[in-house]
């Protein structure tokens, strides 16, 4: 997979960031398309997909499983495979997308063939247990390296039986591959997972004509059903703007006096969104206006609009609550830029499972920001960090797309250059990051000649 993005950046300080952006489509959205797509029965079309490498993995495993894929004029046609897909011939790479394995894991369980799932060194260093134990419960075989720990992961597909399902974790991913292998299921699968976490399957699955039940919601627990065995409808769809990419704009402006930023065509997804009440109690603007959509715009039931975020003079330190980790666990190393602005100590627990996203975030965000000379206490699942000025300095994003944006929009408002080394991973996710920043006013330099040049 091309990495079009270079692997250092240098941003030095400049103005307050000001104007508009649309970032790319929701990688998470476009994720499940396209695996609906691959078992759907007809031609699907997906508008607006996330340009980046996770997306791309996806696709190239769904090409790789039989589906037909054209991409012609900003549109990605699928011939679905109506439920039988093909054995692949080699092994599935997932590069650095943790969610094409998990979902794909739960796909493949009811397929009669064996499929191996790989990855990238971050990847194969991520939990896979979380799905294998579920999957075995409806009768698919699995098995990974490290005593079923860590990926590569075997998949020997078998008829399945529905489950009933508690999951220990607050995972979308875990609870997805659940609600995917139990299309494939006979009887009904019913995954019980934290309120909070993201509902684009659920979403998606009715996209494509499949019915769900979803029960609970607020304070405990959420549970969605599906009954088996059904093959998806194909269908069209418009994925709107990512949230958790537009989210370290809004994040440097909340963290910045006199910035104003609007991020346009997002999603509004509530189980999305939890940063920006964090910002509006931090003492931020925060201006949303959603767009009425219609059927017709193909967008499955997700809510989209736009978003304004306006820095006050001064921000103060929040307390983020477990019950909200879930909604805003991508958009914690945003959150950490806004709190390292904030008068007093920021803290956040009950969010260990940044550990074990595409790079440590806890351990990544806490070495970086000190490094900056901003003082934090790193804790077991959180973090608590404590707002002052950031000076210029060397940063490693460990090729971390979410630490390298992070550190990128934070280096706006240091008093000298920040070098970002490891920024590579942003191609995952966010191809046209550097670009949008410097449409926002953001003074960045991209690739290593550039370190070079200015020393
Ligand atoms: C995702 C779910 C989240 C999130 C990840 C994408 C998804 O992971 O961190 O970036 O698309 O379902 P978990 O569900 O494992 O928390």
């Amino acid at each position: 997979m091309a990495t079009a993005d270079p692997v250092t950046l240098v941003v030095r300080p400049g103005r307050p960031l000001g104007g508009a952006f649309t970032p790319p489509g929701d990688k998470s959205i476009t994720h499940r398309a396209f695996l609906l797509g691959l078992l759907a029965e007809g031609e699907t079309s997906v508008e607006a997909a996330n340009p980046g490498a996770d997306g791309a993995a996806t696709l190239s495993c769904a090409a790789a499983l039989g589906a037909r894929v054209q991409s012609r004029d900003g549109v990605i046609r699928i011939a679905g495979r109506g439920g039988a897909l093909v054995e692949p011939d080699r092994v599935l790479d997932c590069g650095n997308s943790g969610t094409t394995l998990r979902l794909l894991a739960g796909v493949l369980a009811s397929q009669p063939f064996l499929a191996v799932l790989s990855g990238d060194a971050s990847l194969n260093a991520r939990p896979v247990a979380r799905v294998i134990e579920p999957l075995r419960r409806m009768g698919a075989s699995l098995h990974a390296r490290d005593g079923d720990r860590l990926p590569p992961l075997v998949v020997r597909g078998a008829a399945l039986t529905g489950v009933e399902f508690d999951a220990p974790t607050a995972s979308a991913q875990v609870a997805s591959s659940i609600l995917l292998a139990g299309l494939g299921a006979r009887g009904v699968t019913s995954v019980g997972t934290t309120a909070g976490v993201r509902d684009h399957t659920p979403r998606m699955l009715e996209r494509f004509g499949l019915p769900i039940r979803a029960q609970g919601g607020d304070g405990g627990v959420t549970r969605w059903t599906v009954e088996g065995p059904v093959v998806p409808r194909a269908a069209r769809v418009r994925i709107p703007g990512d949230f958790s990419a537009a989210a370290f704009f809004l994040a440097a402006a909340a963290a910045t006096p006199g910035a104003r930023v609007t991020a346009r065509g997002v999603s509004l997804n509530p189980t999305r969104t939890g940063l920006l009440a964090t910002l509006e109690a931090m003492g931020a603007m925060v201006e949303t206006r959603a767009i009425a959509a219609s059927p017709a715009d193909g967008t499955g039931g997700e809510p989209v609009g736009e978003i304004t975020v306006t820095g006050p003079d001064r921000l103060e330190a929040t307390t983020i609550a477990p019950d909200r980790v879930a909604a805003m666990i991508d958009e914690i190393p945003a959150w950490a830029i806004a709190a390292s602005a904030a008068r007093g100590v920021s803290r956040l627990t009950g969010a260990g499972e940044l550990r074990i996203k595409e790079s440590d975030r806890i351990a990544a965000l806490a070495v970086n920001l000190e490094r900056l000379g901003i003082a934090v206490e790193e804790l077991p699942d959180g973090l608590a960090i404590t707002g002052g000025r950031v000076a210029g300095g060397t940063v490693d994003a460990a090729l971390d797309h979410r630490i390298a944006m992070a550190f990128a929009v934070l280096a706006t408002r240091a008093s000298g250059p920040v070098v970002i080394h490891g920024a590579g991973g942003i191609a995952t996710s966010y191809p046209g990051f550097a670009d949008a920043l410097a449409a926002l006013g953001g003074d960045v330099t991209s690739g290593d000649a550039a370190v070079a040049a200015r020393g």
